[in-house]
């Protein structure tokens, strides 16, 4: 049941073949998909053999397999974990009742929602990332770009499979209008915003990385619990591909400030203008960056009570982060949260029902892992001698989800009026000023083992390869 068969069109580890009707449907929407892809996908990448790895089978030991592919025949397919006998829900009202292999009627629309959204967010950032394989600063880099992109794709796919499995007719509809909304588009947008913001240039994918995909993660996470088993497990080989996103977020920040730091000791000193000069980003740009990308994700996990979070909890549909690792009894009725409020202009603590406040859990799950990542990058200064650290900045600041959307809040949490926000807004977030600079740097390097002059090289290659390695052959 893990391994995947290939010689069919459509990849697949769920005996795609023995229904007929939904392999015609799904065979229907692959070339929709293609031409999504062809439009939408990596800008002029089409023809590329690029070294990518293809899953192989869902066992955690070995399932993927590294080899040049051009992308458009990638092999995008349907890969669900292996099946639990016997697997109970595990939290909500119906804890301990058998795991749910069909949808339940009652529970549909809000189930359809769930994927739907979750589903939309995958084209979604292709869509934000298709430029920057013109401005790549290394093939190294290249090949993760494309690598993201293609994995999000199949993450597409993984949405779309249970959309027309298991939702007949709206099912289908569904899945058409996933390739039909486009990322910043003014008339038929992508469902959340942060994927509907630009990432124009290589510090915004990485910092989208490690930021908006850990932010995939704990949506994910949250959907592996889920009594509607096979969204449970088709999100938990989807977490599998995950991992690599953030790892291409994470090393690829750190490797921006490395080179900084050493830029910053060679000329000795901290001035931005003279950093700038060197070519390299200085590092309070870097933390604006972080800030927008911090604060645009944290928003993702929408707003601190909603009753909606309560039903999707309460019917079994969406669990917390590592539900099964946790002690209490599973169904929170009574149970209260701390989540910030606005009183009197300024923030203060409220206690709330827990039920209500499962995306302020969730959101604080997230918070605490992205926190750990910040940490690692601070070692690089600190390893390089140098004062600078950068911080996560408040919770509250710059939201524009739930009850903070109405304050103006600076970084260090301290509420503001708007004209002092306006002021010194150019502090805290990027300016258009830093975007250009930023993008100024952007050129594209492409030989073998070279490196754009901004960012370092990273420690070791993929697969073990050499990191002069060909990831790319453009043809
Ligand atoms: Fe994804
Ligand atoms: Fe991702």
């Amino acid at each position: 049941m893990s391994s995947i068969n290939y010689s069919e069109k459509i990849p697949n580890n769920v005996n795609l073949a023995e229904d007929r009707t939904l392999q015609r449907a799904l065979e229907q929407w692959q070339p929709n998909f293609l031409h999504w892809w062809a439009d939408m996908g990596p800008e002029g990448s089409q023809n590329f053999d690029v070294y990518l790895r293809t899953a192989i089978s869902v066992d955690p030991q070995g399932w993927a397999q590294f080899g040049y592919v051009k992308m458009p025949d990638y092999r995008w397919g349907i890969f669900l974990n292996p099946k639990e006998e016997g697997r109970k829900i595990h939290f909500g009202e119906h804890l301990g009742e058998n795991a749910w292999q069909e949808v339940p009627g009652e529970h549909r629309a809000n189930l359809r929602r769930i994927i739907v959204t979750q589903g939309d967010t995958e084209p979604a950032s292709v869509e934000q990332q298709r430029h920057l394989g013109l401005t790549a600063p290394s093939l190294y880099d290249l090949r993760n770009l494309f690598q993201v992109n293609v994995e999000e794709g199949r993450h597409l796919w993984a949405m779309v499979y249970l959309l027309h499995r298991y939702f007949g007719r709206d099912g289908r509809e569904e899945a058409e209008a996933l390739l039909e909304r486009r990322s910043g588009d003014e008339d038929n947008p992508r469902i959340l915003g942060a994927f509907n913001e630009k990432t124009p240039d290589w510090l915004s994918f990485y910092m989208f990385t490690y930021f908006t995909d850990r932010d995939g993660k704990f949506q994910l996470a949250a959907l592996a619990e889920s009594g509607f088993d096979p969204l449970a497990r088709t999100t938990k080989f989807m977490l599998t591909e995950e991992a690599h996103h953030m790892f291409v977020g994470e090393s690829g920040v750190a490797r921006v400030i490395q080179r900084t730091c050493e830029v910053m000791n060679q000329l000795k000193t901290d001035d931005p203008a003279q950093v700038r000069a060197a070519g390299v980003i200085d590092l309070p740009t870097i933390q604006r960056y972080l800030n927008f990308h911090y604060s645009v994700t944290i928003d993702l996990f929408g707003a601190d009570q909603s009753s909606n979070a309560a039903t999707f909890y309460t019917s079994g549909l969406k669990g917390r982060y590592e539900e099964g690792k946790r002690t209490d009894d599973h169904r929170l009725k009574g149970e209260t949260y701390r989540i910030l409020d606005v009183q009197g202009g300024q923030l203060v603590e409220k206690e709330v029902p827990m039920l209500n406040a499962l995306n302020e859990v969730l959101r604080d799950d997230f918070i605490k892992d992205s926190m750990a990542g910040v940490a690692r990058w601070n070692k690089v200064i600190e390893k390089a001698g140098l004062p600078f650290r950068l911080t996560v900045p408040h919770k509250a600041f710059h939201r524009r989800i739930g009850t903070l959307a109405g304050v103006h809040v600076t970084p260090e949490g301290r509420v503001v009026s708007q004209a002092e926000w306006e002021a010194h807004r150019d502090e805290w977030l990027p300016s258009a000023e830093d975007r250009a600079f930023v993008g100024s740097l952007m050129g594209r390097v492409v030989e073998p083992g070279k490196f754009a002059n901004w960012i370092a090289p990273p420690v070791m290659g993929i697969n073990r390869q050499p990191i002069d390695f060909e990831y790319v052959r453009f043809n």
